[in-house]
């Protein structure tokens, strides 16, 4: 008899996630299952509209952040999120147990070309979100849509991966995804940032002597994923040029990702400090990353400071 491999429900009751954070992930998981429909069946291009930090919306963003948002409130789970295309903390009911901060479509720039692209998810027990820090949080998932759409998703117990099947069920793939030392590509955004940033320069230098393969799609599920997934590799976007304090943003996609990385046993640095430790003092605060194989990353932390 074939080994039937678990659904996300029945693996989030095996691994003994609380009910009410199991029901909100796989609230979070049909709304991305919308997100993976809505990416097939519509057309790229501007919505006309542009979101807090004067990126242009394009009508793929739009429509995923309605569906995340509808899905959480419908949950009646969420107290308050935090969205990439959202002006401002969003609260929703005072006495519900969790809060959602969200990117709905990374990549964006890339969607008209039919790159990559996914959904992030971090998840916080309370309604505070302001003056928390990325370890508080107690669950972290992205989806990523691709040839395969994949759902990798943590509740501190280890990294898993799923994929859905034809029958819209996300389905186990790998039990746990772990991250090694001894990289064997990397990854490297804003890299105008060299221009000005001796270091930086070096290590690019370095990395493109070593014998690594560059792995760069410009949507960091993609990237990051290709990390997980690999098992090893390093990450890394650097301040300099437009985005002088780093071009990624810590509450939505920098914090859910290091959570994640952490716990398949990879590290995530500002540079200075665990991700997992920087205070969230605002909604749309950047950071450097440097994120993956562990001894990688000091040694990045190391030459870059
Ligand atoms: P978003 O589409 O949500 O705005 O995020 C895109 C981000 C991230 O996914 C990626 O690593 C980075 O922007 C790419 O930046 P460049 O296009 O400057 O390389
Ligand atoms: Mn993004
Ligand atoms: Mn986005």
């Amino acid at each position: 008899m074939p080994v039937s491999r678990p659904s996300l429900s029945v693996h989030l009751q095996e691994t003994g996630a609380p009910d009410t954070l199991r029901h909100l992930i796989l609230e979070v998981a049909r709304a991305c299952k919308y997100i993976h429909y809505a990416l097939r069946t519509t057309e790229a291009g501007l919505a006309g509209t542009f979101n807090q930090y004067g990126d242009a919306q394009v009508k793929l963003d739009v429509i995923s952040n309605d569906i995340i948002a509808r899905h959480l409130h419908e949950s009646r789970l969420v107290a308050s999120f935090i969205s990439e295309e959202e002006q401002s903390v969003i609260e929703l009911r005072d006495d519900a147990p969790y809060s959602v901060v969200f990117d709905p479509l990374d990549g964006s720039s890339v969607v008209d070309t039919n790159f990559t692209v996914g959904t992030i998810v971090g998840i916080y027990a309370g309604k505070e979100l302001i003056g928390r820090t990325p370890r508080e949080q107690v669950g972290a998932l992205y989806v990523l849509y691709g040839p395969r759409t994949l759902l990798v998703y943590s509740t501190g117990n280890g990294v898993h991966e799923f994929i859905l099947d034809e029958m819209g069920e996300f389905i186990l793939l790998h039990g746990f995804l772990g991250i090694g030392d001894n990289p064997k590509s990397y990854s490297v955004g804003n890299l105008v940032a060299t221009k000005e940033n001796a270091a930086y320069r070096t290590l690019v230098e370095g990395w493109m002597q070593s014998g690594l393969t560059l792995r760069y799609t410009g949507c960091m599920v993609t990237d990051i994923h290709h990390v997980l997934s690999k098992g090893n590799g390093i990450f890394v976007n650097i301040g300099g040029g437009k985005y002088p304090h780093g071009k990624l943003r810590l509450v939505f996609e920098c914090g859910p990702f290091a959570y994640l990385v952490e716990q398949a046993g990879g590290m995530a640095s500002t540079g200075k400090a665990p991700i997992l430790d920087v205070k969230i003092e605002s909604i749309d605060q950047r950071t450097n990353i440097i994120v993956g194989s562990m001894k990688e990353v000091e040694r990045v932390c190391g030459l870059l400071n």
